[in-house]
């Protein structure tokens, strides 16, 4: 596989999970376990899969070094992961301020920490998205409930005219997911937005902007792929049993950032066996030596 941009990835760690507390008193949602791994795995590898190597986490300054030690400088799994502090949730748009430096004027794609994507085709609609640097690419899913998201407004040609940040009155039921590709003037365009009544910078306002200029593609992910989230009980403990069952049933799992580096390419054979040996007590090093096995 070949992939000619420099587009970096930059995962959104922070906020205060306080619809989780009291988990989230200690510690960051981002960290807690979605069945078998920490939450933030599931999102880096939905970035692993789109071939992208270079990453941003951005997290609250106590939960940086919990971070770093989970994940490290990621050459582990072929990546360079960098870390950088939001100290309070300003909105979603001040990443893109933040990994200024970071970014070094390269298009990039953003990730919510809590997102969860999973299912066929996936990885290709993100390569095909992450090759597109001239564009800038949101992601519709359809929900029951799409007051809770940023909302799309169609045209009668089922082409997108505005994006609605939670509305009382939702004029479709395809919102936003939590996975944005932006060309490399999205920094720019950050520094251009003024903070929201509830006081953030809208990623919303920022996908308004591209689309004001026409140069934002809003691809609906069909029902054969999921997205969950996973920022209330209920939710966290679905997510959980999704993956769960997926993995039990298939032997295969959901998120394994070890498996995605050696499925890409980052890795070689014995650097996947090396990454299994402290895991074996789980069982989850056994699983990257079966791979290795079936291989
Ligand atoms: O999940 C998709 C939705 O995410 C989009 O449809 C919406 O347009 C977008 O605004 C956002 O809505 P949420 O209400 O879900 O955003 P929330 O404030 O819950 O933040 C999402 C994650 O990002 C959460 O894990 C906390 C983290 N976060 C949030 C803010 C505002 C930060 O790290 N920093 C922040 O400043």
């Amino acid at each position: 596989m070949h992939f000619p941009n420099r587009r970096k990835g930059l995962i959104l760690a922070g906020g205060k999970g306080s619809r989780l507390r009291p988990i989230t008193n200690a510690i960051s949602k981002q960290l807690l376990p979605v069945y078998d791994k920490p939450m933030i795995y599931y999102p880096l590898t939905t970035l692993m899969l789109s071939g992208i190597k270079e990453y941003l986490i951005i997290s609250t300054p106590e939960d940086k070094i919990i971070f770093q030690k989970l994940l490290g400088n990621g050459k582990k799994w072929g990546l360079e992961i960098n870390y950088a502090v939001q100290d309070e949730p300003r909105g979603l748009a001040e990443a893109f301020l933040i990994a200024e430096d970071f970014l070094e004027g390269n298009s990039t794609v953003l990730i919510l920490g809590d997102n969860l994507f999973h299912g066929y085709g996936l990885s290709n609609l993100l390569q095909e998205s992450s090759l597109d640097n001239s564009q800038s690419t949101i992601f519709l899913y359809q929900v029951k409930d799409p007051e809770r998201y940023g909302v799309a407004e169609f045209d009668e040609n089922g082409k997108v005219l505005k994006i609605e940040e939670k509305p009382s009155k939702p004029k479709s039921n395809y919102a936003v997911t939590g996975i944005y590709f932006f060309s490399n003037d999205v920094v720019k365009k950050s520094k251009l937005l003024s903070p929201s009544k509830r006081g953030e910078l809208e990623i919303s306002d920022l996908n308004n902007l591209y689309l004001k200029e026409k140069r934002l593609n809003a691809k609906i992910m069909n029902r054969g792929m999921t997205w969950l989230d996973t920022g209330t009980f209920d939710s966290l403990h679905k997510a959980s049993s999704y993956i769960q069952t997926i993995e039990a049933r298939q032997g295969l799992k959901i998120g394994c950032p070890e498996e995605v580096a050696w499925r890409m390419g980052f890795i070689d054979n014995e650097s996947l066996k090396k990454l299994a040996q402290p895991l074996t007590n789980s069982g989850y090093g056994e699983y990257l030596i079966n791979l290795l096995e079936e291989s």
